[in-house]
C-alpha cells in the first residue's frame, strides 16, 4: 500500500465509510449497474421503483421488494462488512454511510448506519406515509416475478410501500443532512463498492475531498482519481477492507 495512504490512515481522527451495492456484491446480492447480474440490467427501474409503478402494479412491486428481502435474509454479511464494524472500534469516529437497502452492516456489528436509501425491512404506507410499527414477518419464499398483495396499514388501511427511496424521491433530509456534515468533517472517506453516479449521495466523495480529505475508492471497476488525496485500490471488497483495517491497525 502507498506510504502516503499509509501516514494518512496512521492519523485519521474521523473515518467516514461510503458503501453501495458491491459491498453486499460478496453476499451474494445483485449490485445494480454490473453488466448482465445487475438488477437494472435485468429488470426496468420504471416498472419498479417509482411510485408510478407501484399505483400501476402494486402486487408485482410488492412481490419484487420481497423477493429482494428474501435474498437478504437468506444471506450473511461477508468480510468487507465485518472489516467496516472492526474499523469502528479502532478509529476514533467513523461514520457509515450506506446506499444498501440491506441490513448486512448491522448484522455485522455495525451500529448507527445511516442508511440514504431506506431499508427493505421498514415498509411505509403508500396513502399516509407512515411507516409501518409492525416488523415485516420473514419473507414468504417469493420467486422472482411473482406477485403478492401488500399488507395494510395499521393506521389507515392503506397498502404499504417498501421502504426505499424511489427514482423521483427525496432521500431522508436528516440522513443526507448528517451524511453531508460527516463528508466536510471526515478526514479519511472510504468509498466502498459504488459506481458513484445516484445523485445527491454520489455528491459524497467529492464533498469530502474539496474539503480537504483523502478519499480512497475501493472497487474492481477503474475508478478515475485525481490528485492529491484520492486514491483507487483495485479489487473486491472483502480483500482489499481486511488489508486495509490491519493498516489501520498496526499504525496505532
Ligand atoms: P451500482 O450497481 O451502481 O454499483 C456497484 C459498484 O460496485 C460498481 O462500481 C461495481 O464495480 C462495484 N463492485 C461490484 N462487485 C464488487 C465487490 N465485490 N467489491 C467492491 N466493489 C464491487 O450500485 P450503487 O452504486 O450502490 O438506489 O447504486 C447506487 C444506487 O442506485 C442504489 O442505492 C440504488 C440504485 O438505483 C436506490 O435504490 C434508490
Amino acid at each position: 500500500m502507498d506510504q502516503g495512504l499509509l501516514d494518512v490512515l496512521q492519523n485519521a481522527k474521523h473515518v467516514l465509510v461510503f458503501t453501495g451495492a458491491g459491498v453486499s456484491a460478496e453476499s451474494g446480492i445483485p449490485t445494480f449497474r454490473d453488466a448482465l447480474v445487475g438488477l437494472w440490467a435485468r429488470f426496468d427501474p420504471a416498472a419498479l421503483a417509482t411510485r408510478e409503478a407501484f399505483r400501476r402494479d402494486p402486487t408485482f412491486v410488492w412481490g419484487w421488494y420481497e423477493w429482494r428481502r428474501m435474498q437478504v435474509y437468506n444471506t450473511q454479511p461477508n468480510l468487507a462488512h465485518q472489516a467496516i464494524a472492526e474499523l469502528s472500534a479502532i478509529v476514533p469516529k467513523l461514520t457509515l454511510v450506506t446506499q444498501n437497502v440491506d441490513d448486512l452492516h448491522e448484522r455485522a456489528g455495525s451500529t448507527e448506519v445511516i442508511h440514504l436509501h431506506g431499508s427493505l425491512n421498514k415498509p411505509r404506507c403508500f396513502a399516509c406515509a407512515r411507516f409501518a410499527t409492525d416488523p415485516l414477518p420473514p419473507p414468504d419464499d417469493p420467486t422472482e416475478g411473482r406477485h403478492l398483495e401488500p399488507p395494510r396499514c395499521s393506521h389507515c388501511g392503506g397498502k404499504l410501500r417498501p421502504g426505499v427511496v424511489w427514482f423521483g424521491e427525496n432521500l431522508p433530509a436528516q440522513a443526507l443532512a448528517q451524511s453531508f456534515a460527516a463528508a466536510k468533517d471526515c478526514d479519511v472517506l472510504l468509498s466502498v463498492g459504488t459506481s458513484g453516479v445516484v445523485e445527491p449521495a454520489a455528491q459524497i466523495p467529492d464533498i469530502a475531498w474539496r474539503a480537504g480529505a483523502t478519499v480512497v475508492h475501493i472497487n474492481p471497476d477503474a475508478k478515475c482519481v485525481r490528485t492529491p488525496r484520492e486514491f483507487w485500490l483495485d479489487g473486491r471488497a472483502s480483500e482489499v477492507l481486511p488489508l486495509l483495517v490491519q493498516g489501520f491497525r498496526s499504525s496505532r
